[in-house]
């Protein structure tokens, strides 16, 4: 086809006012079907239940409303078998739905869109798709939830340390770092789930103003059983409107960002300087050139794509910044944005659980990290082995730094000190401090709610097993 042939950019169903087809450059910055044809199950819903509507109120003939529906019907059937051409006068998915229609159906196809504009039509596929797609990007949400709780099922019980500022600072449960993320990404996944509950159906604001005839608002927003039955209450904020879009992209924004920080574990984890953790051969890559290394992109991809997700969350809000109220075209490139981070985002979820699924922790490395004598990860406890018998927790704090200090300069670990330098850093210590001074029994101490104590990380998996219904396997994994 030729740049300038007599089809391209087509005299197409709406240049009835001009004369001549469109300037290609136009044609090629203005067509979105390459985008949008996405929405098309959402536009042959929409329209099936505007045209049944249209029929109903004897704004169309039931006759005429009846073909226009078998003919939309068959559209969909062409679209789901990938029978559909698309033409090349086919501006948007809107566009391509309604001419195919024509062609089958014939002058009825002219009348779907009595009391409709693809202003309203754009804004209520967008509607119900982001619904569904809350639902597809909920379940992988759940779906790594529960690798992250058969991890904490099978290694829960390893400790490890937890970190602030990325120095080693207490020791932790497993289960308790990898239960933090089943709570994060709970909230990713609520998140996500409930974005667009309650948001009325935009079907029925016309173009900007709203619509002449008689229609029934209500009974289309029932029929299409999207977020919500109620009719939006304004034409021009139907229209014109894309927070709730733009909260669904904060919503995959979000949850890319909890992916991100679990990839950052992983990367580092699996280093040779920590040596937490190994991913299986199907979810490590390879290097062109160092044949010994076994690199963990997947984990890395979730920091770059959620860089990405977080770049399509700013392009809509760019977008909306400073439009004048009603329909501007700038808003057809909020489905880019929208369809980006929901593929990023879904592509993160299964390469996020495909690891989970295939990591082997190193138990004795985790501990080592922990019992390390240069570490110190117990000198919380010396502290509050003082703090609890009554010496003012600032004064323990200051007793023990100066423990920390006499430990560093003979290079040996705070439990190995014997009794007398505790004593003279404090003179309340006695030789039952060294019982408070093992990981265990640091782990063991925090019973308090949200503590790592191994009853607390027990009580949480089995909550969260329960919650998301995993089975607990009999044996360990390995
Ligand atoms: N493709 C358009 C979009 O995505 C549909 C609405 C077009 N409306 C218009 N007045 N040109 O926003």
């Amino acid at each position: 086809m030729s740049e300038r042939g007599p089809v391209r950019g087509g005299k197409g169903l709406l240049r009835g006012r001009f004369s001549g087809e469109v300037h290609p450059a136009l044609d090629r910055i203005n067509r979105s079907l390459p985008v949008d044809v996405r929405l098309w199950r959402e536009d042959v819903d929409g329209s099936v239940a505007h045209a049944e509507m249209l029929g109903a109120r004897g704004i169309l003939s039931k006759a005429a409303a009846r073909r226009i529906v078998a003919g939309l019907r068959r559209v969909r059937r062409e679209l789901e078998s990938g029978t559909f051409v698309a033409k090349p006068g086919d501006e948007d998915v809107h566009m391509a739905v309604e001419r195919r229609l024509t062609e089958l159906v014939g002058p009825d196809g002219g009348r779907l869109h009595t009391a409709r504009s693809r202003n309203d039509q754009v804004a209520t596929d967008v509607w119900l798709y982001l619904g569904r797609a809350s639902a597809r990007a909920a379940a992988r949400v759940r779906d790594v939830q529960r690798a992250l709780v058969r991890l904490a099922r099978r290694d829960g019980d390893a400790i490890l340390p937890a970190y602030t500022h990325l120095q080693r600072g207490q020791p932790v449960l497993l289960g308790h770092h990898l239960l933090a993320y089943v709570e994060m990404l709970a909230r990713d996944h609520d998140r996500l789930l409930t974005v667009t509950i309650g948001r009325p159906c935009p079907l029925g604001s016309g173009a900007c103003t709203g619509v002449s005839y008689p229609i029934d608002r209500r009974r289309t927003a029932r029929a299409l059983g999207g977020p919500a039955t109620e009719p939006s209450a304004n034409s021009l904020d139907a229209v014109s409107s894309r927070d709730t879009l733009t909260e669904w992209v904060y919503a995959a924004a979000q949850a890319a960002v909890t992916l991100s920080r679990l990839g950052e574990d992983l990367v580092l984890w699996t280093t040779r300087e920590f040596g937490f953790a190994r991913l299986g051969d199907a979810v490590s890559t390879g290097s062109s050139i160092m044949p010994q290394k076994r690199n963990p992109d997947g984990a890395e991809l979730l920091r770059a794509k959620c860089a990405r997700v977080t770049g399509d969350l700013v392009t809509l809000l760019g977008l909306q910044k400073g439009l004048p109220l009603g329909y501007n075209k700038d808003l057809q490139e909020d489905k880019a944005a929208l369809f980006d981070a929901e593929d990023q985002l879904s592509a993160m979820l299964d390469v996020a659980r495909a690891m989970l699924e295939d990591v082997r922790f190193d138990r004795a490395r985790m501990r080592a990290a922990v019992t390390e004598a240069s570490g110190y990860l117990l000198a919380t406890e010396a502290a509050d082995w003082l703090a609890k018998r009554g010496v003012p927790f600032r004064e323990a704090h200051r007793a023990v730094g100066a423990l920390v200090r006499a430990a560093e300069e003979r290079h040996v670990a705070l439990e190995a000190l014997p009794l007398d330098v505790f004593r003279a850093a404090h003179p309340c210590f006695d030789r039952t401090v060294y019982r408070a001074l093992t990981p265990e029994a640091a782990v063991a101490a925090r019973t308090a709610v949200g503590g790592t104590a191994p009853e607390n990380v027990e009580r949480e998996l089995a909550r969260w097993e329960a919650h998301l219904d995993v089975r607990r396997r009999p044996a360990r994994g390995h």
